[in-house]
């Protein structure tokens, strides 16, 4: 049962500083029971406040664990809907609704479906980051932390679908050895690092440490010292004997890196075009204001067609226990 949440609070977004909202946002979490997950492409604001920041499989765990009674989720869609499909009961937000996400748009479920069906003897190991619809399709879902240990998990003469993304699929077949079909999909921002201007950027930085998530391309991968989820990146530059890295995944995760090292120097990998497009746009859609209004008015919501909850949380479920 939700305590009620005073209709005449005091603030409005306008006006509220970001103190006031932290407070408000205090006050919303204890009236209604709700924990805010965040994940580390979130603006600092957000991460301050979240009760738990982490990689898509942590957020995940912290989902199918919490006590609470509803789930504010600062991520995207997919992020949010996996938590939901974990918690039927429980009232999952997402501070905005069109917080999408290119790797999930590039596989669209149809067209999956008839991949599928193409390759009959094929066991489906899907990335997290894709829809319900798709992981309903789905044997097993993976995260960029237990890919490759999933995948090895799997007999070897036990043929492999690999969804949808071909960069982090790549990156499983280098280190598994196996010979995985995949499914063309990718990120818009972790294809946006330009290879040459890496080079460059570690030729004025020679004692930098290259980091990189699996969803980078083959051409940045290579130069990377290290190459693991967010998770693993943040953990990385904190035991590292290193003072310097250069950082190839959304430069969001900078905000907690910085926080926890402060004495390091963390560069943001450049894109190939003088943008911010290493910037997630999705994942920027989410604000400290919308996050508060979405908790003031329980809304926007995510919801899910029950059979394809149902579906989609047996390959959940699956990772969840082989990945313990
Ligand atoms: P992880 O946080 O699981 O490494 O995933 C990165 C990502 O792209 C989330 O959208
Ligand atoms: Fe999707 Fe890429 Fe944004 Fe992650 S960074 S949410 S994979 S578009």
């Amino acid at each position: 049962m939700f305590a009620t949440v005073r209709s005449d609070h005091p603030l409005t977004a306008r006006t509220a500083s970001p103190l006031d909202l932290f407070q408000a946002i205090q006050d919303l979490k204890r009236d209604l029971n709700a924990i805010i997950l965040a994940h580390y492409y979130q603006e600092p604001d957000i991460q301050d406040i979240a009760d738990y920041i982490g990689d898509s499989l942590g957020l995940s765990r912290q989902a199918a664990q919490t006590q609470a009674d509803v789930i504010v989720f600062a991520g995207v869609h997919f992020m949010a809907e996996t938590a939901k499909i974990l918690n039927p009961e429980k009232l999952v937000l997402l501070p905005d609704l069109n917080a999408g996400c290119s790797l999930a748009d590039s596989c669209p479920p149809q067209a999956f479906a008839a991949f599928k069906a193409a390759h009959p003897d094929h066991l489906v190991v899907s990335y997290i980051n894709c829809t319900a619809e798709i992981k309903a399709l789905s044997d097993i879902i993976c995260t960029s932390s237990n890919a490759v240990d999933i995948v090895r998990q799997i007999p070897l003469d036990q043929p492999i679908i690999f969804a949808p993304d071909r960069n982090l699929g790549r990156y499983v077949m280098a280190q598994t050895g196996r010979d995985l079909v995949l499914w063309e999909g990718s990120c818009m921002v972790h294809e946006t690092f330009s290879e040459k201007k890496l080079v460059q950027l570690q030729v004025n930085h020679p004692s930098a440490e290259i980091i990189a998530h699996p969803e980078c391309e083959g051409g940045v991968l290579k130069h990377a010292r290290y190459i693991g989820s967010t998770t693993a990146l943040l953990k990385y530059c904190l035991q590292s004997d290193s003072s310097q890295f250069i950082v190839a995944t959304e430069p969001g995760i900078i905000h907690q890196m910085q926080k926890q090292a402060p004495h390091k120097t963390f560069i943001p990998a450049p894109p190939l075009h003088s943008c911010a497009c290493n910037e997630c746009p999705h994942m920027r859609l989410n604000t400290l204001e919308k996050l508060y209004w979405a908790m003031v008015h329980r809304s926007p919501e995510i919801t899910l067609a029950e059979e394809t909850r149902v579906a989609a949380l047996r390959p959940i479920q699956r990772m969840l226990e082989m990945s313990r």
